[in-house]
């Protein structure tokens, strides 16, 4: 009696818990797929889902009678007909399972190339993404272009992707449109990708590597065409002047603790070791996706980065003050 309800909790636990997962899904849904690779990818998702979906119906319809055609019956004291070894169901049990798996093997390998295809056509675009611990650079070779945490792409075109780490495993994934594909030092991996509505998607490291790991988020943010051409414009011609004296004094501050490690396009910063913050005005989230980016969340973040990102490698000369990072965070957000 007491362990019957004991059960029946354990299962309304458990139930509580999956629904509460899958409320977890909306943002960055695999199922709600905004482009082809995306879409192909749920395909085959599908097909395995359907195969397996079989296998089970199938097994425990045969249990099921197996179960209850040879129970025990009253009175029956011998042992029942034994039947081992026929061929039929031996041959039948080798058969199956490998036309089963030839079903999912033949298009998993034709989609697996598929995706890692580098063909590519005049005018397409390039994006050399670099996963580091814990936040993501995006390179637009072509366009002499470098961000970071938002990739920009233009809707409906195919977007030509190189992946490469310079620490450990990362791996790219942006649920509605498609991935996860690693980034892996020492190598470079490719995959494509194509949005169909202009949109922000949200991205995600989806390999372990290390204690921010689950902190290393990105955006992809698909423009039309039009918008696309205005965002490379502003990338290429940014607005870097101090608009105040507030931000003057944190340009100051910039040039002395930050700039080593920080590049702007159309000034003297060219430090290439933390993310490049050119146009940092305008992203909309910040330290990789984690924040919004605002003045709140920015002074917070100058302030004690260790404890909004753990294992972070951002490196300060000496602690910044609440006045220091007033200036900074207004000399940032003036950067458009
Ligand atoms: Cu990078 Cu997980």
């Amino acid at each position: 009696m007491k362990r019957s309800r004991r059960m029946r909790q354990l299962m309304y636990l458990l139930t509580l818990i999956a629904i509460a997962l899958v409320g977890c899904t909306t943002e960055q849904s695999m199922f709600d797929i905004k482009g082809p690779v995306a879409k192909t990818q749920l395909d085959l998702l599908w097909l395995s889902v359907w195969v397996m979906t079989f296998v089970t119906v199938v097994v425990v319809v045969i249990t099921i009678f197996v179960l209850i055609r040879y129970r025990e019956r009253k009175g029956q004291t011998e042992e029942p007909k034994q039947t081992a070894g026929n061929k039929w169901v031996e041959l039948f049990m080798v058969l199956i399972p490998a036309i089963l798996i030839t079903i999912l093997a033949i298009p998993t390998v034709t989609v697996s190339y598929e995706l890692a295809d580098e063909t590519r056509v005049e005018d397409e675009l390039d994006v050399i993404v670099i996963g580091k611990q814990f936040w993501w650079e995006f390179q637009y070779p072509e366009l002499g272009i470098v961000t970071a945490n938002e990739m920009h792409i233009p809707v409906g075109a195919k977007i030509h992707i190189q992946l490469e780490s310079p620490d450990v495993v990362h791996a790219f994934w942006v649920p509605k449109l498609g991935g996860k594909v690693d980034n892996i030092p020492g190598r470079t991996n490719y995959m494509w990708l194509q949005a169909d509505e202009p949109g922000i998607y949200s991205g995600q490291c989806a390999e372990y590597c290390g204690s921010s790991h689950a902190l290393m988020a990105f955006q992809v943010i698909a423009h039309e065409p039009e918008d696309f051409e205005n965002w490379i414009q502003q990338m290429k011609n940014p607005q870097t002047e101090p608009q105040s004296d507030l931000a003057a004094e944190g340009e100051q501050i910039f040039q002395q603790s930050c700039a080593s490690c920080h590049a702007i396009e159309g000034t003297d910063y060219t430090g290439v070791a933390g993310p490049d913050l050119t146009g940092f005005g305008n992203r909309n989230k910040l330290a990789a996706g984690i924040l919004d980016n605002n003045r709140e969340n920015l002074k917070a973040w100058l302030m004690d980065p260790m404890k909004i990102k753990p294992g972070n490698l951002m490196i300060m000369p000496e602690e910044i003050n609440e006045r220091e990072a007033e200036a900074l965070a207004e000399y940032l957000l003036n950067l458009k």
